[in-house]
Formats: structure tokens, C-alpha cells, sequence
């Protein structure tokens, strides 16, 4: 669960370029002949692809399980009349409305760990989406969290912030366990120690599509990066677009 991490983010996010994810976005509602007026951003974190939606005036609503992600979100887009911001759990969030657009993006279905939740929160897509609508997700690939990520350590050395992220794939359960500490720098010049500990579930592609279909999609389309070609054993980011 992202807590004090959340207050940092954005300033680690900053190699993820999301103006040219949310033009990925465009590109394919364009390739699928799709003109949304509602939107739904699931686990939307700190608000920085909700941000694009927002400033373009779509009908847009975002939510997110964690609050210290949503304060962030809060503090990026209350300046928008047209978005809604709410605290609701992907696999169980019910919402009185549909929506012609579902978003879910930077690989947040992968904290779905177990596979019944993640057909669950499918399904719970499924009847949250008008019937012209569209889902697009993405997720980081089993090459990714297996071989990439796998049983290494990445560290970040900055003038405020440093951290070290360990990583352990367990190919058991096909789970990538992410243990991060953080020092980060504050007011006084003193460096703050915390601890979080993340999951994500390592999916296969063809696991997922039985998913979406077992949920009642109809049409299934996946993407390698943002890219329009088919994933490869190599792809490390996997977009899914998905009509009902
Ligand atoms: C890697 S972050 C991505 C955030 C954001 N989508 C972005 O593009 O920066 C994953 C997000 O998923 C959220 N999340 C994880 N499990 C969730 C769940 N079951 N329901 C809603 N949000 C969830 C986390 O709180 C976090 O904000």
C-alpha cells in the first residue's frame, strides 16, 4: 500500500514521459473510432495521466485505494470543475454511473494478486462500461517482473532523496516482492528512513485474455509498449484494449 512513498512519486516518476502515454491513449480511441465524453481513471496514484483528461474537459472520475496517493491527485486536479476524485478499491468499487472510457495504467492491475480479484474487478469493468465503451490497461510483463526486475537491486542516489530497491521474484506464486527504503531529506537537512513494501502478480498474456474473456469482453487486442504491434517474448510493457 503506498503511503509516505506516495509524497515522493512524483519526483521519481520523472523518466515516465505520461503527455505521451496520454497520446498513446488518443491514438488508440482514434484507431477504435472512439469519442468518449465519460471517464473512468482506476488507481489513478498521484493524478499525472488524470491530469491530461482533466485539463482537456472530458466528464472524468478517478479513483484510487490509496488516500496519501489521492491527496496528491487532489492537489493536481481540484483546480478542474469536471473530475471527480474517490477512494474505492479496483476489485469491489461500485460507482452509479457508466462510463465510455475505463482506464488503468503503470502496470496498478499487477497489485491485483490474486487471480479470482483480478477476474472480479474485469467483471466489475465490465458493468461499469457503456455499451459503445472501451478498456484500456496495461501491465508490466511476466518477462518484466521475472527477468528485469527479478532478484536485483536498483539504487537512486540524489541530492534529496535516496533509495534502495530490492526485489524478489518468487516463481511459485508468480509474485515480484518489491522491499523499498527511502531516505528522504527534510526541512531541517536531516534524511528521513522509511520502509514500504510492494507486490505485483507476474501475469501471462494468454492468462489475462482468458480473464477478459471469462468477463464478457468480446473483442481482446493487446499491444507491445505503446506500440500497435503484437507483444513479444521481449515486451516488457503489455497494453490491452477491450470492447464489451
Ligand atoms: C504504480 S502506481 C500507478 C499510479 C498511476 N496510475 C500512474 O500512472 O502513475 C499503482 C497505483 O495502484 C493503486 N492501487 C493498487 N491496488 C489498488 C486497488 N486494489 N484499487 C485501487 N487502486 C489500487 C496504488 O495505490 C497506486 O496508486
Amino acid at each position: 500500500m503506498y503511503g509516505d512513498f506516495a509524497f515522493i512519486y512524483d519526483s521519481l516518476m520523472t523518466d515516465v514521459d505520461y503527455e505521451n502515454w496520454y497520446s498513446y491513449i488518443k491514438l488508440i480511441l482514434d484507431k477504435y473510432n472512439k469519442n468518449p465524453k465519460s471517464i473512468l481513471e482506476m488507481a489513478c496514484g498521484t493524478g499525472n495521466i488524470s491530469y491530461y483528461f482533466a485539463k482537456d474537459g472530458y466528464d472524468l472520475t478517478c479513483f484510487d485505494l490509496s488516500s496519501d496517493m489521492l491527496s496528491i491527485a487532489y492537489n493536481k486536479l481540484n483546480q478542474f470543475k469536471n473530475v471527480t476524485l474517490l477512494n474505492q478499491n479496483m476489485i469491489d468499487f461500485k460507482i452509479n454511473k457508466e462510463f465510455d472510457l475505463i482506464i488503468c495504467l503503470c502496470d496498478s492491475i499487477n497489485y491485483i494478486i490474486e487471480k479470482e480479484h483480478l477476474l472480479k474487478t474485469f467483471r466489475n469493468v465490465r458493468e461499469h462500461l457503456s455499451q459503445n465503451g472501451i478498456f484500456v490497461f496495461d501491465i508490466n510483463s511476466y518477462y518484466k517482473l521475472e527477468e528485469i526486475i527479478g532478484n536485483n537491486t536498483f539504487i537512486e542516489d540524489r541530492e534529496d532523496i535516496f533509495y534502495i530497491w530490492q526485489n524478489y521474484f518468487d516463481c511459485k506464486d508468480n509474485i515480484s516482492h518489491f522491499y523499498l527504503t527511502f531516505f528522504v531529506k527534510e526541512q531541517n537537512g536531516l534524511f528521513r528512513r522509511f520502509h514500504e513494501d510492494h507486490l505485483e502478480k507476474a501475469y501471462k498474456l494468454e492468462e489475462v485474455i482468458e480473464l477478459l474473456d471469462m468477463a464478457g469482453f468480446s473483442q481482446i487486442y493487446s499491444y507491445d509498449g505503446f506500440s500497435f504491434k503484437a507483444p513479444n517474448k521481449r515486451s516488457e510493457r503489455i497494453h490491452f484494449v477491450c470492447l464489451p
